[in-house]
């Protein structure tokens, strides 16, 4: 099998009948090994050449639904993705052991499940976090570039869509996880300006994605302007680097976990003023 999840379709020939010994590493046969429609190339074609049509039949839109979980099923499979899931679950497992319990997940920002083979494996990280924390409340994940077919293969895994383009806006009343794997700046702001005041210095608020600390030796007068919060946000968080992933090093590169810590929130609570950018309110259905 292929790094990225495909599976290699070798010709026929006398010479292969007598299938090579397995490697105690090799995977159990997958569903794309066994299912014709789901070669390399159906799969190559299922993701890559039709995805623009944005009016596919419901046969071909079930082909490429299962194209795409097949894809992350034989990623999921691999020996070196294994491991590192779960030893990357171990460590937000075990680093979330003394604090409050999360409630809800809430994906933002993962990227196209269909064309990035680091969404992929950011998105096998989300399951595998669900299926470990063991939440209360909800999944739900959002980004603009998705496809029907994507909203899908989400929904197949109990996945919520997020209807709106919140821009990471959300407010929360309790403690949520929200998942931003290498996200945009605004992103992140966005999240701590929404919940900054309500949140008490974002104490409900914990999040896995890029140190925003980091941003702080970078950022220009300018923008130090437009994101006044890295600055108060890096007293809040106690930061946990997620393992390095080496035979996909870009994958969680420079990505924490950020566990907001308890002291001074009543000194940093209050300090900004949200009334420009308040937090989007949940609906009911969401709440
Ligand atoms: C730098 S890319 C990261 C993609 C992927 N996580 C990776 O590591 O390659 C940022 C992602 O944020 C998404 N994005 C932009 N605006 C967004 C919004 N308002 N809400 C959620 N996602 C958004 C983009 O579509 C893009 O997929």
């Amino acid at each position: 099998m292929e790094d990225d999840g495909f599976t290699l379709v070798r010709r026929r020939g006398r010479a292969r009948r007598t299938p090579a010994p397995r490697s105690k590493h090799d995977s159990k046969p997958t569903e794309a090994n066994r299912d014709p429609i789901l070669s390399k190339t159906n799969i190559q074609r299922l993701l890559y050449n039709d995805v623009d049509d944005d009016s596919p039949s419901p046969e071909e839109t079930a082909r490429r639904i299962k194209a795409i979980q097949a894809n992350l099923d034989n990623l999921a499979e691999q020996h070196d993705t294994k491991i590192y899931l779960d030893r990357a679950t171990k460590v937000v497992q075990d680093a979330l052991k003394e604090f409050s319990p999360i409630k809800d997940i809430v994906c933002y920002g993962i990227g196209s499940l269909a064309h990035n083979r680091d969404s992929k494996l950011q998105f096998l990280f989300l399951r595998s976090l669900v299926s470990s924390l063991q939440i209360p409340g909800h999944v739900y994940i959002y980004d603009p570039v998705f496809k029907p077919v994507e909203i899908a293969v989400c929904d197949a895994y109990h996945i919520e869509w997020i209807n709106d383009n919140e821009e990471c806006k959300r407010l929360v009343h309790d403690t949520t996880l929200f998942y931003m794997p290498h996200c945009e700046k605004f992103m992140y702001h966005n999240l701590f300006q929404a919940n900054w005041k309500q949140c008490r210095g974002l104490s409900k608020v914990v999040y896995i994605g890029n140190d925003t600390e980091r941003y702080l030796d970078v950022l220009s007068r300018k923008e130090s302007a437009e994101f006044p919060l890295f600055s108060k946000a890096s007293h809040v968080y106690h930061k946990v680097p997620l393992p390095l992933f080496h035979k996909h090093d870009r994958a969680f590169h420079g990505s924490y976990l950020h566990i907001p810590v308890n002291h001074s929130h009543d000194e940093i609570a209050g300090e900004i003023e949200t009334t420009e950018t308040p937090g989007l309110m949940l609906s009911s259905a969401q709440a």
